[in-house]
Protein backbone atom coordinates (compact mmCIF):
# COMPACT_ATOMS: atom_id res chain seq x y z
CA UNK A 1 0.00 0.00 0.00
CA UNK A 2 0.88 3.86 -0.65
CA UNK A 3 0.03 6.76 1.03
CA UNK A 4 -0.69 9.80 -0.68
CA UNK A 5 -0.57 13.49 0.47
CA UNK A 6 -2.74 16.50 -0.05
CA UNK A 7 -0.58 18.58 -2.55
CA UNK A 8 -1.18 22.47 -2.90
CA UNK A 9 0.19 22.10 -6.31
CA UNK A 10 2.19 20.42 -9.03
CA UNK A 11 4.99 22.60 -10.21
CA UNK A 12 7.76 21.87 -13.16
CA UNK A 13 8.50 19.32 -16.11
CA UNK A 14 8.42 15.62 -16.14
CA UNK A 15 8.85 13.20 -19.79
CA UNK A 16 5.90 10.38 -19.37
CA UNK A 17 6.87 6.95 -20.66
CA UNK A 18 6.66 6.04 -24.33
CA UNK A 19 3.46 5.04 -25.45
CA UNK A 20 1.99 1.86 -24.82
CA UNK A 21 -0.22 1.34 -28.05
CA UNK A 22 2.70 2.35 -30.50
CA UNK A 23 5.00 0.21 -28.54
CA UNK A 24 2.87 -2.96 -28.98
CA UNK A 25 2.09 -2.12 -32.85
CA UNK A 26 6.10 -1.24 -33.24
CA UNK A 27 7.15 -4.81 -31.97
CA UNK A 28 4.19 -6.87 -33.97
CA UNK A 29 5.05 -5.24 -36.91
CA UNK A 30 8.69 -5.80 -36.59
CA UNK A 31 8.05 -9.42 -36.57
CA UNK A 32 7.11 -8.96 -40.14
CA UNK A 33 10.14 -7.49 -41.45
CA UNK A 34 13.63 -9.37 -41.89
CA UNK A 35 15.43 -6.02 -41.43
CA UNK A 36 13.76 -5.47 -38.53
CA UNK A 37 11.69 -2.42 -36.60
CA UNK A 38 13.76 -0.57 -33.86
CA UNK A 39 12.38 2.41 -31.67
CA UNK A 40 13.78 4.69 -28.93
CA UNK A 41 11.53 5.50 -25.67
CA UNK A 42 9.44 1.95 -25.82
CA UNK A 43 7.00 1.49 -23.03
CA UNK A 44 8.54 0.70 -20.11
CA UNK A 45 5.43 -1.25 -19.04
CA UNK A 46 4.28 -4.94 -18.35
CA UNK A 47 1.95 -5.20 -20.93
CA UNK A 48 4.54 -4.55 -23.52
CA UNK A 49 6.90 -6.43 -21.75
CA UNK A 50 4.23 -9.47 -22.42
CA UNK A 51 4.36 -9.06 -26.38
CA UNK A 52 8.07 -8.83 -26.29
CA UNK A 53 8.06 -12.10 -24.92
CA UNK A 54 5.01 -13.54 -26.80
CA UNK A 55 7.30 -12.68 -29.85
CA UNK A 56 10.46 -13.68 -29.35
CA UNK A 57 8.72 -17.55 -28.26
CA UNK A 58 7.78 -17.08 -31.58
CA UNK A 59 11.30 -17.11 -32.87
CA UNK A 60 11.93 -13.13 -33.23
CA UNK A 61 15.30 -11.41 -32.28
CA UNK A 62 14.03 -8.86 -29.45
CA UNK A 63 16.96 -6.63 -28.52
CA UNK A 64 15.99 -4.59 -25.41
CA UNK A 65 18.12 -1.87 -23.33
CA UNK A 66 16.04 -1.52 -20.55
CA UNK A 67 17.86 1.75 -19.19
CA UNK A 68 17.66 3.61 -22.82
CA UNK A 69 14.26 2.39 -23.82
CA UNK A 70 15.74 0.97 -27.28
CA UNK A 71 13.88 -2.12 -28.71
CA UNK A 72 14.88 -3.83 -31.91
CA UNK A 73 12.20 -6.86 -33.11
CA UNK A 74 13.03 -8.69 -36.43
CA UNK A 75 12.38 -11.97 -37.89
CA UNK A 76 14.80 -12.56 -40.30
CA UNK A 77 13.33 -16.15 -41.23
CA UNK A 78 10.03 -15.05 -40.32
CA UNK A 79 7.48 -15.99 -37.58
CA UNK A 80 7.87 -19.46 -35.80
CA UNK A 81 5.07 -21.60 -34.48
CA UNK A 82 5.60 -21.14 -30.50
CA UNK A 83 7.09 -24.43 -28.52
CA UNK A 84 4.89 -22.88 -25.56
CA UNK A 85 1.72 -21.05 -24.45
CA UNK A 86 1.91 -17.45 -25.32
CA UNK A 87 1.62 -15.77 -22.32
CA UNK A 88 -0.36 -12.12 -22.61
CA UNK A 89 -0.49 -11.44 -18.99
CA UNK A 90 -2.80 -8.60 -18.19
CA UNK A 91 -2.71 -7.24 -21.96
CA UNK A 92 -5.75 -7.36 -24.15
CA UNK A 93 -3.73 -5.23 -26.89
CA UNK A 94 -1.51 -8.49 -26.67
CA UNK A 95 -4.03 -10.95 -26.96
CA UNK A 96 -6.02 -9.35 -29.31
CA UNK A 97 -3.33 -8.42 -32.13
CA UNK A 98 -1.00 -11.59 -32.03
CA UNK A 99 -4.42 -13.15 -32.84
CA UNK A 100 -4.86 -10.91 -35.70
CA UNK A 101 -0.80 -11.62 -36.79
CA UNK A 102 -1.22 -15.54 -36.20
CA UNK A 103 -4.20 -16.27 -37.97
CA UNK A 104 -2.71 -15.40 -41.44
CA UNK A 105 0.49 -17.48 -41.28
CA UNK A 106 -0.38 -20.92 -42.55
CA UNK A 107 -0.10 -23.58 -40.68
CA UNK A 108 1.29 -22.03 -37.35
CA UNK A 109 -0.41 -23.42 -34.23
CA UNK A 110 -0.42 -21.12 -31.22
CA UNK A 111 -2.47 -21.33 -27.78
CA UNK A 112 -2.62 -17.41 -26.11
CA UNK A 113 -3.78 -17.07 -22.65
CA UNK A 114 -3.29 -14.25 -19.53
CA UNK A 115 -3.52 -13.60 -16.47
CA UNK A 116 -7.52 -13.80 -14.44
CA UNK A 117 -8.59 -10.21 -15.57
CA UNK A 118 -7.90 -10.85 -19.01
CA UNK A 119 -9.36 -14.33 -18.92
CA UNK A 120 -12.97 -12.50 -18.23
CA UNK A 121 -12.33 -9.98 -20.95
CA UNK A 122 -14.42 -10.57 -24.49
CA UNK A 123 -12.19 -12.51 -27.17
CA UNK A 124 -15.18 -12.82 -29.67
CA UNK A 125 -15.11 -9.84 -30.63
CA UNK A 126 -11.97 -10.63 -32.69
CA UNK A 127 -11.94 -14.22 -33.20
CA UNK A 128 -15.18 -14.06 -35.11
CA UNK A 129 -13.95 -11.35 -38.16
CA UNK A 130 -10.99 -13.42 -38.11
CA UNK A 131 -12.92 -17.12 -38.64
CA UNK A 132 -14.82 -15.19 -41.49
CA UNK A 133 -11.58 -14.76 -43.00
CA UNK A 134 -10.83 -18.29 -43.01
CA UNK A 135 -8.87 -18.43 -39.88
CA UNK A 136 -9.11 -21.48 -37.25
CA UNK A 137 -9.80 -20.45 -33.70
CA UNK A 138 -11.38 -22.08 -30.75
CA UNK A 139 -11.24 -21.15 -27.07
CA UNK A 140 -13.61 -21.23 -23.54
CA UNK A 141 -17.25 -20.34 -24.14
CA UNK A 142 -16.85 -21.33 -28.13
CA UNK A 143 -13.97 -18.82 -28.67
CA UNK A 144 -15.50 -16.08 -26.57
CA UNK A 145 -12.69 -16.35 -23.91
CA UNK A 146 -8.92 -17.13 -23.23
CA UNK A 147 -7.19 -19.53 -23.95
CA UNK A 148 -7.56 -19.82 -27.03
CA UNK A 149 -6.29 -21.46 -29.93
CA UNK A 150 -5.41 -20.79 -33.34
CA UNK A 151 -3.91 -22.31 -36.54
CA UNK A 152 -3.14 -19.98 -39.08
CA UNK A 153 -4.04 -20.25 -42.39
CA UNK A 154 -4.11 -18.67 -46.00
CA UNK A 155 -7.13 -15.56 -45.21
CA UNK A 156 -9.22 -13.88 -47.54
CA UNK A 157 -9.92 -10.02 -46.92
CA UNK A 158 -13.32 -8.93 -47.43
CA UNK A 159 -15.49 -6.00 -46.03
CA UNK A 160 -15.71 -5.78 -41.64
CA UNK A 161 -18.15 -3.51 -40.32
CA UNK A 162 -17.51 -3.10 -36.28
CA UNK A 163 -20.24 -2.98 -34.02
CA UNK A 164 -17.82 -1.98 -31.53
CA UNK A 165 -15.46 0.88 -31.78
CA UNK A 166 -12.54 -0.77 -31.10
CA UNK A 167 -8.82 -0.05 -31.95
CA UNK A 168 -7.59 -3.40 -31.02
CA UNK A 169 -10.66 -4.96 -32.97
CA UNK A 170 -9.12 -3.18 -35.78
CA UNK A 171 -5.96 -3.64 -35.85
CA UNK A 172 -6.15 -7.26 -35.86
CA UNK A 173 -8.46 -7.41 -38.55
CA UNK A 174 -5.79 -4.87 -40.19
CA UNK A 175 -2.93 -7.51 -39.23
CA UNK A 176 -4.84 -10.72 -40.71
CA UNK A 177 -5.56 -8.43 -43.74
CA UNK A 178 -1.55 -7.96 -44.41
CA UNK A 179 -1.78 -11.91 -45.17
CA UNK A 180 -4.85 -12.51 -47.10
CA UNK A 181 -5.58 -12.57 -50.35
CA UNK A 182 -7.34 -9.17 -51.82
CA UNK A 183 -8.02 -6.34 -49.91
CA UNK A 184 -9.42 -6.15 -46.46
CA UNK A 185 -11.65 -3.44 -45.34
CA UNK A 186 -12.51 -1.91 -41.92
CA UNK A 187 -15.43 0.00 -41.17
CA UNK A 188 -15.49 1.40 -37.69
CA UNK A 189 -18.64 3.10 -35.81
CA UNK A 190 -16.77 5.98 -34.30
CA UNK A 191 -12.89 6.28 -35.39
CA UNK A 192 -10.86 4.79 -32.69
CA UNK A 193 -7.06 5.12 -32.16
CA UNK A 194 -4.90 5.32 -35.86
CA UNK A 195 -1.70 4.29 -34.99
CA UNK A 196 -1.79 1.22 -36.92
CA UNK A 197 -3.05 3.40 -39.65
CA UNK A 198 -0.20 6.13 -39.48
CA UNK A 199 3.01 3.09 -38.58
CA UNK A 200 1.76 1.29 -41.68
CA UNK A 201 1.70 4.45 -44.08
CA UNK A 202 5.16 5.23 -42.20
CA UNK A 203 6.47 1.38 -43.13
CA UNK A 204 5.29 2.36 -46.83
CA UNK A 205 2.42 -0.42 -47.12
CA UNK A 206 -0.19 0.96 -49.22
CA UNK A 207 -3.14 1.73 -46.98
CA UNK A 208 -6.24 3.40 -48.29
CA UNK A 209 -8.11 5.82 -45.77
CA UNK A 210 -11.50 7.53 -45.99
CA UNK A 211 -13.69 8.29 -43.08
CA UNK A 212 -14.25 5.64 -40.79
CA UNK A 213 -13.12 3.33 -43.42
CA UNK A 214 -9.64 1.24 -43.58
CA UNK A 215 -8.00 -0.57 -46.36
CA UNK A 216 -5.03 -2.92 -46.35
CA UNK A 217 -4.07 -4.90 -49.10
CA UNK A 218 -1.13 -7.78 -48.76
CA UNK A 219 2.40 -7.29 -47.85
CA UNK A 220 4.05 -10.46 -46.38
CA UNK A 221 7.40 -8.72 -45.50
CA UNK A 222 7.77 -4.87 -44.11
CA UNK A 223 11.29 -3.07 -44.58
CA UNK A 224 12.67 -2.10 -41.75
CA UNK A 225 12.51 1.31 -39.77
CA UNK A 226 13.56 2.87 -36.62
CA UNK A 227 12.19 6.48 -35.03
CA UNK A 228 11.33 7.48 -31.42
CA UNK A 229 7.89 6.88 -29.57
CA UNK A 230 6.25 10.05 -28.47
CA UNK A 231 5.42 9.92 -24.53
CA UNK A 232 1.77 7.88 -23.75
CA UNK A 233 -0.90 10.42 -23.33
CA UNK A 234 -2.80 7.82 -21.74
CA UNK A 235 -0.21 8.29 -19.08
CA UNK A 236 0.05 12.38 -19.59
CA UNK A 237 -3.91 12.31 -18.33
CA UNK A 238 -2.89 12.24 -15.29
CA UNK A 239 -0.45 14.66 -14.71
CA UNK A 240 -3.08 17.01 -16.94
CA UNK A 241 -5.82 16.46 -14.47
CA UNK A 242 -3.37 16.74 -11.44
CA UNK A 243 -2.16 19.96 -12.42
CA UNK A 244 -5.84 21.18 -13.15
CA UNK A 245 -7.62 20.64 -10.02
CA UNK A 246 -4.68 21.35 -7.63
CA UNK A 247 -4.32 25.09 -6.58
CA UNK A 248 -1.01 26.14 -7.38
CA UNK A 249 0.15 24.41 -10.49
CA UNK A 250 2.22 24.67 -13.57
CA UNK A 251 3.87 21.97 -15.24
CA UNK A 252 5.23 20.72 -18.72
CA UNK A 253 4.70 17.26 -20.15
CA UNK A 254 7.34 16.88 -22.46
CA UNK A 255 7.44 14.88 -25.81
CA UNK A 256 4.34 13.50 -25.97
CA UNK A 257 1.84 12.34 -28.45
CA UNK A 258 -1.21 14.38 -29.21
CA UNK A 259 -2.64 12.56 -31.95
CA UNK A 260 -6.27 13.89 -31.86
CA UNK A 261 -7.81 10.30 -31.84
CA UNK A 262 -6.22 10.12 -28.62
CA UNK A 263 -6.70 13.40 -27.07
CA UNK A 264 -10.76 13.66 -26.18
CA UNK A 265 -9.82 14.52 -22.79
CA UNK A 266 -7.65 17.49 -23.87
CA UNK A 267 -11.32 18.97 -25.75
CA UNK A 268 -13.20 17.67 -22.81
CA UNK A 269 -11.63 19.46 -20.24
CA UNK A 270 -11.03 22.59 -22.95
CA UNK A 271 -14.79 22.67 -22.59
CA UNK A 272 -14.28 22.35 -18.38
CA UNK A 273 -12.09 25.83 -18.43
CA UNK A 274 -8.86 24.22 -18.78
CA UNK A 275 -5.84 26.42 -19.02
CA UNK A 276 -3.18 24.69 -21.26
CA UNK A 277 -1.48 25.47 -24.52
CA UNK A 278 0.40 22.74 -26.85
CA UNK A 279 3.83 23.96 -27.74
CA UNK A 280 7.18 22.82 -29.74
CA UNK A 281 5.07 20.51 -32.26
CA UNK A 282 6.86 17.77 -34.07
CA UNK A 283 6.92 14.77 -36.02
CA UNK A 284 7.80 11.44 -35.02
CA UNK A 285 7.30 7.96 -36.97
CA UNK A 286 4.11 10.05 -38.56
CA UNK A 287 2.69 10.66 -34.89
CA UNK A 288 2.74 14.33 -33.24
CA UNK A 289 4.30 14.83 -30.65
CA UNK A 290 4.48 18.10 -28.55
CA UNK A 291 4.90 19.42 -24.96
CA UNK A 292 1.27 20.23 -23.03
CA UNK A 293 1.69 23.08 -20.54
CA UNK A 294 -1.03 22.89 -17.73
CA UNK A 295 -1.97 25.25 -15.05
CA UNK A 296 -4.08 25.18 -12.37
CA UNK A 297 -7.69 25.64 -13.78
CA UNK A 298 -11.22 26.48 -12.23
CA UNK A 299 -13.81 23.75 -14.34
CA UNK A 300 -16.74 23.09 -14.87
CA UNK A 301 -19.44 20.63 -15.37
CA UNK A 302 -19.90 18.96 -19.14
CA UNK A 303 -22.14 16.84 -20.96
CA UNK A 304 -19.18 13.97 -22.64
CA UNK A 305 -21.43 12.76 -25.78
CA UNK A 306 -20.85 8.74 -27.05
CA UNK A 307 -19.02 9.99 -30.32
CA UNK A 308 -16.38 11.24 -27.74
CA UNK A 309 -15.69 8.44 -25.94
CA UNK A 310 -13.04 6.64 -27.86
CA UNK A 311 -10.81 9.21 -28.19
CA UNK A 312 -10.74 9.21 -24.45
CA UNK A 313 -11.70 5.85 -23.53
CA UNK A 314 -8.46 5.01 -21.38
CA UNK A 315 -8.59 8.42 -19.53
CA UNK A 316 -12.26 8.12 -18.48
CA UNK A 317 -11.47 7.33 -14.96
CA UNK A 318 -9.46 10.35 -14.57
CA UNK A 319 -11.96 12.79 -16.29
CA UNK A 320 -14.22 11.33 -13.34
CA UNK A 321 -11.70 13.06 -10.53
CA UNK A 322 -11.89 15.94 -12.24
CA UNK A 323 -15.51 16.04 -12.69
CA UNK A 324 -15.89 15.75 -8.90
CA UNK A 325 -13.59 19.15 -8.89
CA UNK A 326 -15.82 21.31 -11.36
CA UNK A 327 -18.81 23.12 -10.57
CA UNK A 328 -22.09 21.78 -11.70
CA UNK A 329 -23.06 18.54 -13.22
CA UNK A 330 -20.86 16.70 -16.03
CA UNK A 331 -22.87 13.67 -17.34
CA UNK A 332 -20.62 11.18 -19.54
CA UNK A 333 -22.34 8.45 -21.70
CA UNK A 334 -21.59 5.71 -24.31
CA UNK A 335 -18.86 4.18 -22.17
CA UNK A 336 -20.04 0.30 -21.05
CA UNK A 337 -16.54 -0.63 -22.90
CA UNK A 338 -15.31 0.35 -19.40
CA UNK A 339 -16.83 -2.63 -18.09
CA UNK A 340 -14.44 -4.84 -19.87
CA UNK A 341 -11.45 -3.34 -19.30
CA UNK A 342 -8.64 -4.68 -16.91
CA UNK A 343 -11.60 -3.76 -14.31
CA UNK A 344 -15.12 -2.44 -14.08
CA UNK A 345 -13.98 0.85 -14.72
CA UNK A 346 -17.28 2.57 -13.98
CA UNK A 347 -17.67 0.39 -11.20
CA UNK A 348 -14.53 0.66 -9.44
CA UNK A 349 -14.59 4.46 -9.59
CA UNK A 350 -17.74 5.36 -8.48
CA UNK A 351 -16.68 2.82 -5.39
CA UNK A 352 -13.07 4.50 -4.93
CA UNK A 353 -14.57 7.94 -5.76
CA UNK A 354 -18.04 7.61 -3.46
CA UNK A 355 -15.48 6.09 -0.08
CA UNK A 356 -14.12 9.83 -0.45
CA UNK A 357 -17.59 11.69 -0.60
CA UNK A 358 -18.05 12.33 -4.14
CA UNK A 359 -21.31 12.80 -5.53
CA UNK A 360 -21.31 10.58 -8.13
CA UNK A 361 -23.78 8.16 -9.78
CA UNK A 362 -22.90 5.42 -11.61
CA UNK A 363 -25.03 4.63 -14.55
CA UNK A 364 -25.14 1.49 -16.90
CA UNK A 365 -22.86 3.22 -19.45
CA UNK A 366 -21.23 5.98 -17.17
CA UNK A 367 -21.56 8.02 -14.70
CA UNK A 368 -23.50 11.76 -13.31
CA UNK A 369 -21.35 13.48 -11.16
CA UNK A 370 -21.84 16.51 -9.01
CA UNK A 371 -18.90 19.13 -7.93
CA UNK A 372 -17.67 20.58 -6.83
CA UNK A 373 -16.91 18.43 -3.54
CA UNK A 374 -13.92 18.55 -0.93
CA UNK A 375 -12.98 14.62 -0.86
CA UNK A 376 -11.91 12.97 2.05
CA UNK A 377 -8.68 11.09 2.87
CA UNK A 378 -9.44 7.04 3.29
CA UNK A 379 -8.64 3.64 2.50
CA UNK A 380 -8.93 2.90 -1.45
CA UNK A 381 -8.52 0.11 -3.56
CA UNK A 382 -6.54 -0.26 -6.52
CA UNK A 383 -9.42 -3.13 -7.94
CA UNK A 384 -5.84 -4.46 -9.52
CA UNK A 385 -5.82 -1.69 -12.65
CA UNK A 386 -3.23 0.76 -13.30
CA UNK A 387 -6.08 2.89 -14.31
CA UNK A 388 -8.15 3.08 -11.10
CA UNK A 389 -4.58 3.03 -8.99
CA UNK A 390 -3.51 6.23 -10.96
CA UNK A 391 -6.70 7.99 -11.09
CA UNK A 392 -7.34 7.56 -7.29
CA UNK A 393 -3.81 8.50 -6.63
CA UNK A 394 -4.61 11.78 -8.39
CA UNK A 395 -7.60 12.26 -6.26
CA UNK A 396 -5.63 11.86 -3.20
CA UNK A 397 -3.99 14.94 -3.94
CA UNK A 398 -7.04 16.76 -3.33
CA UNK A 399 -8.16 14.94 -0.59
CA UNK A 400 -8.43 16.48 2.75
CA UNK A 401 -6.28 14.00 4.58
CA UNK A 402 -3.69 11.29 3.40
CA UNK A 403 -5.37 8.57 1.24
CA UNK A 404 -3.92 4.93 1.96
CA UNK A 405 -4.05 3.12 -1.38
CA UNK A 406 -3.69 -0.66 -1.39
CA UNK A 407 -2.90 -2.57 -4.94
CA UNK A 408 -0.55 0.29 -6.12
CA UNK A 409 1.85 -2.03 -7.84
CA UNK A 410 -0.47 -2.37 -10.66
CA UNK A 411 0.87 0.91 -11.79
CA UNK A 412 3.52 -1.38 -13.45
CA UNK A 413 1.70 -2.48 -16.35
CA UNK A 414 2.00 1.20 -18.17
CA UNK A 415 4.31 3.37 -15.86
CA UNK A 416 6.37 1.54 -13.90
CA UNK A 417 7.80 5.13 -12.17
CA UNK A 418 4.75 6.85 -11.50
CA UNK A 419 4.88 7.27 -7.95
CA UNK A 420 8.67 8.11 -8.06
CA UNK A 421 7.15 11.20 -10.63
CA UNK A 422 4.34 11.67 -7.99
CA UNK A 423 7.37 12.54 -5.89
CA UNK A 424 9.29 14.45 -7.88
CA UNK A 425 6.55 17.13 -8.79
CA UNK A 426 5.40 17.42 -5.91
CA UNK A 427 8.16 18.08 -3.14
CA UNK A 428 8.92 21.34 -5.10
CA UNK A 429 5.20 22.49 -3.76
CA UNK A 430 4.29 21.78 -0.16
CA UNK A 431 1.57 19.19 1.36
CA UNK A 432 -1.96 21.13 2.62
CA UNK A 433 -2.04 21.22 6.00
CA UNK A 434 -4.04 18.64 7.47
CA UNK A 435 -7.57 19.57 7.89
CA UNK A 436 -8.85 17.21 9.51
CA UNK A 437 -7.59 13.59 10.90
C1 LIG B 1 -5.89 0.05 -27.34
C2 LIG B 1 -7.22 0.26 -27.61
C3 LIG B 1 -8.23 0.48 -26.56
C4 LIG B 1 -7.60 0.92 -25.25
C5 LIG B 1 -6.42 0.06 -24.89
C6 LIG B 1 -5.35 0.11 -25.98
C7 LIG B 1 -4.97 -0.20 -28.47
O1 LIG B 1 -8.92 -0.73 -26.33
O2 LIG B 1 -8.55 0.88 -24.21
O3 LIG B 1 -5.84 0.49 -23.67
O4 LIG B 1 -3.75 -0.14 -28.28
O5 LIG B 1 -5.47 -0.47 -29.57
P1 LIG B 1 -10.21 -1.18 -27.23
O6 LIG B 1 -9.74 -1.36 -28.60
O7 LIG B 1 -10.68 -2.46 -26.61
O8 LIG B 1 -11.19 -0.07 -27.06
Amino acid sequence: MIEIRPQEGIVGEIKVPGDKSISHRAALLGSLSREGIEVENFSPGEDCTSTLSCLRTMGCEVNRDAVSGKVSVKAPDGLKEPSDVLDAGNSGTTARLLLGLISGIPNIFAVITGDESLKRRPMGRVAKPLVAMGAKIDGREFGEKLPLAVRGRKLTGGVHTLQVASAQVKTAILFAGLRAQGATTVIEPILTRDHTEIMLEHLGIPIFRKGLEVTVYPASTLKGASWTIPGDFSAAAFWIVAAAITGESELHIKKVNVNPTRTGLLRVLQRMGLDYSIEDETLSGGERMATIAVKSSSLKGTKVMPEEIPSMIDELPVLAVAATQAEGTTEIRGAGELRVKESDRIHAMTEGLKRMGAQIEELKDGWIIRGKTKLSGTRLKSFGDHRIAMALAVAGLVAEDRVILEGESCVHISYPSFFEDLKALTTKSQPKERVSS
